[in-house]
Formats: structure tokens, C-alpha cells, sequence
């Protein structure tokens, strides 16, 4: 529910962006706004009434640097308003529009129409989750699973009075770790999420792996165990959909094959070999 000062925002400093973004549209440095029509063909659904789902097609006008977000807007405040999908930073940083955008999950803030290099815009909700609106997902299973690998530091041990330090080593160990947005489209991208719903997935693995590299964590051996059984690492496929689709450019495949080494070095007494 808004509160009554969230809702005083909402109310005047929105609207206000959109009617900025529009007049920064009608402008370029030449002063000439070069516009071509592209169709946004979008998955439509409703879970609240009982109807198929189905594709609907809309015309929107684009230029050049206008991204898929700002298209989706376009439709949502020129021609239907009941269109469904998230949105917040439009940066790249919050994580919040990963959809499937002519085949391929990315961010619609970071895809820009022009770049598709295709007169027709595709647009489908996130697999392996139940659509609640168009292309708007419940991602309740995916936040469940990622809680459950507990996704904080453990030390185990009291704190120091100040804070705890790292080396530079240390700290270059967590680079391409720990800047996942949790955007979901890895999850998204995975086949085996399909076939195997309990599977913990790639985003909450690659986590578990930038936990278990922090020299200030000491919970490596229960992170391990927590994801060496039926649901976890071992149930990846070595398929690379997460690595190719991750807007970031992690590589949650690596962290997994990182994870599987230290398992087996443990399990068989080889972790010098499997660090
Ligand atoms: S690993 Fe990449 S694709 Fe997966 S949730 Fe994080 S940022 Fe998104
Ligand atoms: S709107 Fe935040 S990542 Fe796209």
C-alpha cells in the first residue's frame, strides 16, 4: 500500500520524469527527430480472468538510442495502459526488466530497438515462472531458492572492532562474482529449470560461490554441502545458456564447475589438486 508521502512522489515527481523524457525525445542535436515505426509483437496474459494467452501487436515510433523499456512505456502511455511488465532504474542496475527480447533474455533498459536490427520487437515473459500479467512474473521461486542459500556473510566468529579486512588478493578472488543485479534471466535462460523445478539454478550458485572465495566468510562447508545434493551444482548441465545471456558478463557455468571441483576434492581427499 502507498503511504501517503510515497504516493505524494508518485503522483507529481512521475509523471513529471515521463513528461521530461518526452520533451528530451522531441529534440536531438539537429534538432530533427528521425522516427521509424517498429512493431512490438508481446506476450499478453491475464491470470486474474479466463483467457488465452496470446500475442498483440503495436506500432510504436522509435529513433535512434530508444530502448525497449522507453518502447514499452511508449505503449503503456500512448496506446494500453493495462500493459504488464517491470521496470525501475532503466540503468541496468536494479535488475527489474529482464524479459526475452527477440530470443535472447536481456535487460529492455540496455537493448536499444535499433541494435535488434529487426523491424518486429518480440517480446515474452521470463520462463520457468508463473506469468502473473504479460511480462510481468512471479518470482517468488526464484527468491525463495535464493534465500535459501543463505546469501550473507557467515564468520563464524564475533567481529573485530573495526571492520574486517580483506587483502587485495582476497578481494581480486570475488571479481566477476559479486556483480550480479539478480536480474533472473540466467535462471530464465537454464533448460533444466523446465524439466527440474527444484534446481537451485545458476544466479543462487554463482552466489554460493562468491561466498564461499570471501576470505571473511567460514561457512565453506556448509555452503558446500547445501548444494552438493539432487537440487544443486551436480544437476547442471554444462549447457552455457547463463553465460551467454547474463547482462553483467558473469559466468554463473564457471561458478558452478568452480563448486563441483571442491566437492569432489573433498569428498575423494583431493582438495591441493581441486582448490
Ligand atoms: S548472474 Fe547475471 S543473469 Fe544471472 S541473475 Fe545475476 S546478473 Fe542476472
Ligand atoms: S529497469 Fe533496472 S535493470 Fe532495467
Amino acid at each position: 500500500m502507498l503511504t501517503s508521502f510515497s504516493k505524494e512522489v508518485s503522483e507529481s515527481f512521475i509523471p513529471k520524469i515521463r513528461d521530461e523524457w518526452k520533451m528530451a525525445k522531441t529534440k536531438n542535436v539537429k534538432g530533427i527527430r528521425v522516427m521509424e515505426k517498429r512493431t512490438f509483437r508481446i506476450f499478453r496474459y491475464d491470470s486474474s480472468k479466463n483467457e488465452s494467452p496470446g500475442f498483440q501487436s503495436f506500432e510504436v515510433p522509435a529513433e535512434k538510442g530508444m530502448t525497449v523499456l522507453e518502447g514499452l512505456i511508449y505503449i503503456q502511455d500512448n496506446l494500453d495502459g493495462s500493459l504488464a511488465f517491470r521496470s525501475s532504474c532503466r540503468a541496468g542496475v536494479c535488475g527489474s526488466c529482464a524479459m526475452h527480447i527477440n530470443g535472447k533474455y536481456c535487460l529492455a533498459c540496455e537493448t536499444q530497438i535499433f541494435a535488434l536490427k529487426s523491424k518486429t520487437v518480440t517480446l515474452r515473459p521470463m520462463a520457468h515462472l508463473k506469468v502473473i500479467k504479460d511480462l510481468f512474473v512471479d518470482l517468488k521461486p526464484f527468491w525463495e531458492k535464493y534465500k535459501l542459500i543463505k546469501p550473507y556473510l557467515m564468520p563464524g566468529e564475533p567481529g573485530p572492532e573495526r571492520e574486517r579486512i580483506q587483502t587485495a588478493d582476497d578481494r581480486l578472488k570475488l571479481e566477476g562474482l559479486i556483480d550480479c543485479i539478480l536480474c533472473g534471466a540466467c535462471y530464465a535462460s537454464c533448460p533444466v529449470g523446465e524439466t527440474h523445478s527444484e534446481y537451485l539454478g545458476p544466479a543462487a550458485l554463482l552466489k554460493v560461490n562468491r561466498f564461499v572465495q570471501d576470505s571473511r566468510d567460514n561457512a565453506e562447508e556448509e555452503r558446500l554441502n547445501a548444494v552438493s545434493g539432487f537440487d544443486g551444482v551436480f544437476r547442471c548441465h554444462t549447457i552455457f545458456n547463463c553465460q551467454e545471456v547474463c547482462p553483467k558478463e558473469l559466468d554463473p557455468t564457471g561458478s558452478i564447475a568452480d563448486l563441483k571441483r571442491k566437492i569432489i576434492g573433498k569428498k575423494f581427499g583431493l582438495s591441493k589438486i581441486y582448490k
